[in-house]
Formats: C-alpha cells, structure tokens, sequence
C-alpha cells in the first residue's frame, strides 16, 4: 500500500513514524518532508499549497491513501479535489475546514449551538471594529479572522495596543486578506488544554490529551509560538474533567454539524481554557497540533491506518482507542530569534537517537550531506518513560546531546 503524507514539519515525522512502525511494508511518500522524514519515507518536493502537483504526484504514482499534516491544503479545498478523482485522502473538506479558516464561521457554530466560549463580536468595517473596543474589558483578545500562519491573535494590554491591532489588521493588511474581517474577543484566562480528536461524521472520540507550552520562555514568558513542548497524558484534565469536555463541548460538536450539514471526517483539534469549573472553547483546528502529536501518537497502541478506515467508513464507534501506560515528553529546540526572525542553515550535530528517545525534526533539510536548520521549530526531541520524570529527564538528556548555533529551548517542559 502507498501512502502519501503531506506536510514538512514534527507532526508528519511522527505521523510517518507511527505508520512505519505499525506497518513495515508501507510504501511511504512526503510531501515536501524534510531531513528526519527522509530517513523512512520517499520525500517529493511539491509544497503543501500546490494541490495541482499533489493530484498529479498522488495519481501518477498511483498514491492508495494520502494523509493532510498541515491546515493550509486542507482550507484551499485538497480534499475536495482527491475525492472528485476518487483518491482516498485523509481530512475535512474544504466546508469542514473553515473551522479553522474562519474564526467567524467557528465563533458562529459555537454560539448557535451553545457550545461554551469568549464573549466576542465579528466586525468587516474598520469603524465600527473600534467602536466596538469599547464595549470590552482589557485585556481583549483580536483576530483576524482567516488564516495568518498562527500569528493572527493578539492580547491587547491596553486601548492603544487593541486598536493598532484592529488598524494593522483591517487597514494595513498585515495578514493580508485574513484580516479584512476581525473577531473582537473577550480575554479568559486559566490553564490551555489541547483535545485532539477523531470525527467521522457521526462520533467524536478524543485522544488522551496533550499539554502543550505555547510560550517561547520559562516560566510562561514571551510571545506565543506554535508550541515549545508537550507532555501526555496530561496532568491537567482527569476522568472527571473528561466526561465534562465530552457532554459540554464534544457531543454538541456532533449535533451541531448534523443539524448544519456540514460533514467533518478527520481530526478535530478543539483548544480548550480552564478555568476551574469553567471550560471555554478558544478554537478549533482541523488537524493534528504539532508539537502534540509527537507526544500522542507515539503512545498510541491501534494502528493508525485502522483508525483512518473506520473514519472512513464512518464505524468510528466501533473502535477503542488503546494507550500505553508511558509518559511522553517533547521539548522542542528552535532557532535563535524565534517566533519572530531567525536564521537558517545552520549545521546541526549530535543526532543520534537513544532508546526511548526519538528525535522527531519539525525544521530541516539536508545541505551537502549535512543536516541543517530550515526553520524556526527545528527538532523535537520526544522521550517516552514509565514516569513523566522519567520521560523528562530523558528528553533533556537527548537534548544536551544536540547542538546548533543559536539553538535555544525551554528548560522547563513538563515541570508545571
Ligand atoms: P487561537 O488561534 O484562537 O487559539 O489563539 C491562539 C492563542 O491565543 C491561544 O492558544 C491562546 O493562548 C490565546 N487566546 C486565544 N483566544 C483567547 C482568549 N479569548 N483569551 C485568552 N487567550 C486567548
Ligand atoms: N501546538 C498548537 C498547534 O498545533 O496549533
């Protein structure tokens, strides 16, 4: 069986790394890849937005499953276009994905279906988007409303701040067309859970969640980043807490898209804030998070491709989700300046997997037979441990082992 995975980063070396280890004879593609990924799977350099060189890779090759890693392919309509040539691909269509291309088209769903969220109010005229500042309390959270490669939210601490943010947005185009329309937000605070999990149309059934750190320094400090490390199970969200997420927030997800027709198969990854009793959805996306699933799917014990086959044949019910009793902890290493500039290319050395630790690359490519940084998450170094101290210690160790110029990392993950 070929199967195509499309993306570049983490998520899709540990997507490749769960399907190589529960099928040895899997014939397996990337699309682009990268260095890690290389190691197990044939990489093709079309990029993830180029669904045309992707149909023509997939039916040329005779491709018999593609999976989706990143969200760009899947809002620009892949899945749409597989399936009218009759390719089988893993996601949502492009209807199913504005819940993660449109924060509107999301808070709408949420609201109607009296899902728990932000107070918020969506604005198209610049005017009014300002006028409206006044009826939040700071600090207010503004977002653009398609996608802006994770960088279209800001927590404004102050009047100035959220309307240089409405103006960037709306007036300056900073996001481009992301931000002709803005969503203005109520601020939550409480402790940030990701709920990963897979829908095919009828079920929801979550993974055991992930913590991830959003920050780029210890102690919670700094911008926000697409995620500096994760551990699983989380210590966050018990039993108890569960069942709530599952009757407030995920059996309304599937009434609400039977009663919207909108058919979601796939992976719905639903950000959740804590508060105590309070459990508020800040977003969805359509897809697996990175770094999360480095730290799920390695302690996943189905096969993923059975998983895959029930989403499709929409007899998710059936299956149960098994786990290994192990702890799972991914500390990711980036480039110096990241989440804003940063240099790439650089030479990275000590790559050598121990056991129980997996160096899944997340930003890299091979230069002249050396392994290089290509972007600002460059590694992630993922341990597994019959404690989470355990899994901790062992990651920290794999990342002492690694060096490249500028490298920094949060020496803090899995610590609170
Ligand atoms: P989003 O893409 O909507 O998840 O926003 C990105 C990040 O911004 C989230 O992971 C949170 O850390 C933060 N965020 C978003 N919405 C809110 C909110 N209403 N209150 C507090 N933080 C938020
Ligand atoms: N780690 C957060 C995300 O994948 O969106």
């Amino acid at each position: 069986m070929k199967v195509l995975v499309i993306g570049s980063g983490g998520r899709e070396h540990a997507i490749v790394h769960k399907l190589r280890k529960d099928d040895r004879g899997l014939e397996l593609y990337a699309a682009p890849g990268n260095a890690g990924i290389q190691l197990l799977a044939t990489c093709v350099p079309i990029q993830v937005d180029d669904l045309e060189g992707l149909l023509k890779f997939a039916l040329e090759e005779g491709i018999d499953l593609t999976i989706v890693g990143p969200e760009l392919p899947l809002v620009l309509g892949i899945v749409d276009i597989f399936e009218a040539k009759g390719l089988r691909i893993f996601g949502p269509n492009k209807m199913a994905a504005q819940f993660e291309g449109s924060k509107d088209f999301t808070k709408a769903f949420l609201m109607k279906h009296k899902i728990p969220t932000a107070k918020s109010e969506t604005h198209t005229k610049l005017d009014e988007a300002l006028r409206a500042l006044d009826r939040f309390d700071l600090p207010v959270v503004i977002k653009a409303d398609g996608l802006a490669a994770g960088k279209g939210v800001v927590i404004a601490q102050s009047k100035k701040e959220a309307s240089d943010a409405v103006t960037d947005m709306m007036a300056n185009q900073v996001f481009g067309d992301a931000g002709s329309k803005v969503v203005i937000e109520e601020f939550l605070s409480g402790i940030e859970a990701s709920i990963l999990c897979f829908v095919d149309g009828h079920s929801i059934v979550p993974m055991q969640p992930a913590q991830d750190y959003k920050k780029a320094l210890d102690g919670d400090e700094g911008l926000n980043t697409g995620g500096m490390g994760t551990y699983s199970p989380s210590k966050v969200i018990d039993e108890a807490m569960m069942s709530k997420i599952q009757r407030d927030i995920l059996d309304p997800f599937i009434l609400g898209i039977k009663q919207d027709n909108i058919n979601f198969k796939g992976i719905l990854f639903v950000g959740i804030m804590i508060n105590g009793d309070a459990i508020n959805v800040l977003e969805y996306n359509v897809r697996m998070g990175d770094p999360e699933t480095e730290v799920t799917l390695i302690r996943l014990e189905n096969s993923l491709l059975d998983i895959i086959e029930a989403v499709e044949t929409e007899t998710l019910k059936d299956i149960k989700l098994t786990w290994s009793s192990s702890h799972a902890v991914c500390v990711i290493m980036a480039s110096g300046g990241y989440p804003e500039a940063y240099e790439k290319g650089k030479k990275i050395s000590g790559l050598k997997e121990a056991s129980d630790t997996f160096i899944f690359h997340c930003g890299t490519k091979m230069l002249s037979g050396d392994i290089v940084t290509n972007g600002g998450r460059v590694l992630g170094i993922t341990s597994i441990g019959r404690t989470l101290e355990e899994a901790r210690e062992k990651a920290y160790d794999g990342v002492a082992e690694i060096s490249f110029e500028k490298a920094c990392f949060r020496g803090d993950i899995a610590l609170f």
